[in-house]
């Protein structure tokens, strides 16, 4: 199965767990700048991966958008996040609120748990993470998720792992 990994990555956690996984799968890989429908045609499964971002599964839209004609289409998604994997019920919300029913059934996921890179990070972003933080710091009665997340985001931090590919890795070798 000739297989390709894109992905779209803008402080570099992303764009690590892809090369681990194109390493693994002795795979092509691409950047999601560079890549165009054209450029994956020659490919039986392309495998997504990218971030959340407030709760969204970044540029899964237009990927779905461009392939929304292709019915043989055979798509991989991996999306990172600061989200520990053990908040199950958070990361199942996130996927949940980006696929429909049926795309859920359709492209098989996984989720990658990574970190926070301010020094890597778009200045928006990190507008968005002070006042994140500036909401939390100010919120009264926070539950242990709260003061756990309060803490984490204070600087930067990696709990991004090679580990964490086995899972997508195994799936893609046992579709073979
Ligand atoms: C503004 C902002 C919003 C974020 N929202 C979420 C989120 O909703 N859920 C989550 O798990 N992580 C969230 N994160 C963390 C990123 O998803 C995480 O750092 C990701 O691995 C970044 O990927 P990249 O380094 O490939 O760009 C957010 C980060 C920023 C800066």
């Amino acid at each position: 199965m000739k297989t390709i990994v894109v992905y779209k990555s803008k402080s570099g956690f992303t764009k690590r767990y892809a090369e681990w996984i194109a390493e693994e799968l002795k795979c092509d890989i691409y950047a999601y700048e560079n890549f165009t429908q054209n450029s994956i045609a020659k490919y039986d499964l392309l495998i997504y991966g990218t971030r959340i971002h407030a709760g969204k599964v970044d540029g899964l839209k237009k990927i779905k958008k461009l392939f929304a004609n292709d019915k043989s289409f055979n798509m991989i998604v991996f999306a990172t996040g600061a989200t520990p994997s053990e908040a199950e019920d958070v990361i199942n919300k996130t996927w949940k609120a980006n696929f429909s029913e049926e795309e859920l059934k359709r492209f098989p996921h996984f989720y990658m748990q990574s970190g926070l890179n301010y020094e890597k990070m778009g200045l928006i972003d990190r507008l968005i993470m002070k006042i994140f933080a500036k909401i939390l710091s100010r919120k009264k009665d926070k539950n242990l998720d709260e003061v756990g997340c309060e803490q984490a985001i204070g600087s930067s931090y990696n709990i991004s792992s090679r580990e964490y590919i086995l899972p997508l890795v195994q799936f893609v070798r046992g579709m073979k």
